[in-house]
């Protein structure tokens, strides 16, 4: 019977990323769109926006068409021309694209064990550098060190943007990721834990902000920009955000098995808060050996990230030594709601057997 059952997982091909399927409820909604002859700006928008709101409990949101414009509005409205925003070394290219097309000045800094912002480090930063903008990453779901990075910004004068592109729920001490900053930015790309295709919003809860971001993304007294989504994408959100809670469940779950079977034979990420695990990443010195192995016995990973962002972009920056180290050991495994337990089981085994004969 055992034998039978490895047997049957030999052969066996477990993607990246797999969508879930979707329920009949959205294909009724589209129709409805499409009926109604709204395309754009109607009640899923605004149901949306409103969910979205509540779900974060912040004072304003504003969807936009993607996690990068999302980044760009809301440094646009903290006005970062020519000012230092400190980012983490250790994310996607939007977070540090965002600052210069906006015209700030990215500042680097490292991270630590939970990959995100090291807010020691943070401290030198604000120290040495007259900085605007604080922007950490929530990265692959886990929260960063907001209580710090709160009472630093306080303490220094600077603004806190949030990118919770990859932290659709995640929650420290009872707060979302995207509602302790003065403003954040989500993505709704298709992989996210909450998915449109593609979108964004910001969100705002410091009040003096409101406004700013409104007049960049309504047209009226000034140049504006034309961010929005349509209405269908809004409907495949609203149906995404309904689903969230269960699949992040879902999402934990398969981290924890993974955590349990890999725990002392590879660095795992160090949570802080209640992680959402966009990204299920571990670390080993021979990673591109077993992506090798594991990719000829049909399991598929990824590297988060094969650069660092101020090599990306050559900006600014501190030692970035624990990022440096990150980068050549990192590599994700599969982890979505729909993985099976059958291709859970055959992840570990084959790793742990792929790990014991290097
Ligand atoms: C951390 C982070 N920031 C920003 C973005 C940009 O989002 P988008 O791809 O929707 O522009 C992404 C997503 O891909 C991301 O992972």
């Amino acid at each position: 019977m055992h034998f039978l059952k490895i047997a049957n997982l030999q052969g066996m091909k477990v993607s990246f990323f797999r969508l879930d399927s979707i329920g009949e409820e959205i294909k009724e909604d589209l129709i409805r769109i499409i009926e109604s002859g709204r395309l754009t700006r109607g009640e899923f928008t605004e149901k949306f926006e409103e969910a979205f709101k509540n779900f974060l409990g912040v004072r304003w949101v504003k969807t936009v068409n993607s996690g990068t414009t999302a980044l760009y509005a809301a440094l646009r409205a903290l006005d970062v021309n020519d000012k230092y925003v400190v980012i983490p070394a250790l994310s996607f290219m939007a977070t540090v694209d965002a600052v210069l097309l906006a015209g700030g000045i990215p500042l680097v800094i490292d991270v630590d064990e939970t990959y995100t912002m090291d807010v020691n480090q943070l401290e030198d930063a604000l120290k040495r550098y007259d900085v605007k903008v604080i922007l950490p990453v929530h990265l692959f779901g886990n929260m960063a060190d907001m209580p710090s990075i709160n009472w630093l910004a306080q303490k220094y004068g600077a603004y806190v943007l949030e990118d919770a592109a990859q932290a659709h729920g995640a929650l420290l001490e009872d707060i979302k990721a995207g509602a302790w900053g003065d403003i954040s930015a989500f993505s709704f790309y298709a992989t996210k834990n909450v998915s449109m295709g593609e979108g964004g919003t910001v969100a705002v809860k410091n009040p003096s902000l409101v406004e700013k971001v409104k007049k960049l993304l309504d047209f009226g007294d000034t140049p504006a920009f034309n961010f929005r989504l349509s209405e269908f994408q809004c409907a495949v959100g609203l149906n995404s955000l309904r689903r969230l809670k269960e699949n992040n469940r879902r999402r934990r779950e398969i981290a924890q098995r993974y955590n349990k079977s890999f725990k002392g034979i590879f660095q795992l990420q160090k949570e802080r808060g209640y992680c959402v695990y966009h990204v299920y990443s571990l670390r080993h010195p021979k990673r591109d050996l077993i992506r090798e192995k594991l990719e000829k016995k049909g399991i598929a990973t990824k590297v988060y990230y094969p650069y660092l962002l101020h090599e990306l972009r050559n900006t600014p920056h501190l030692s970035t030594s624990k990022a440096k180290k990150f980068k050549k050991e990192l590599f994700a495994l599969p982890i979505y709601p729909s993985l099976t337990d059958e291709e859970i089981n055959y992840v570990i085994s084959t790793l742990l057997e792929v790990v014991q004969n290097l």
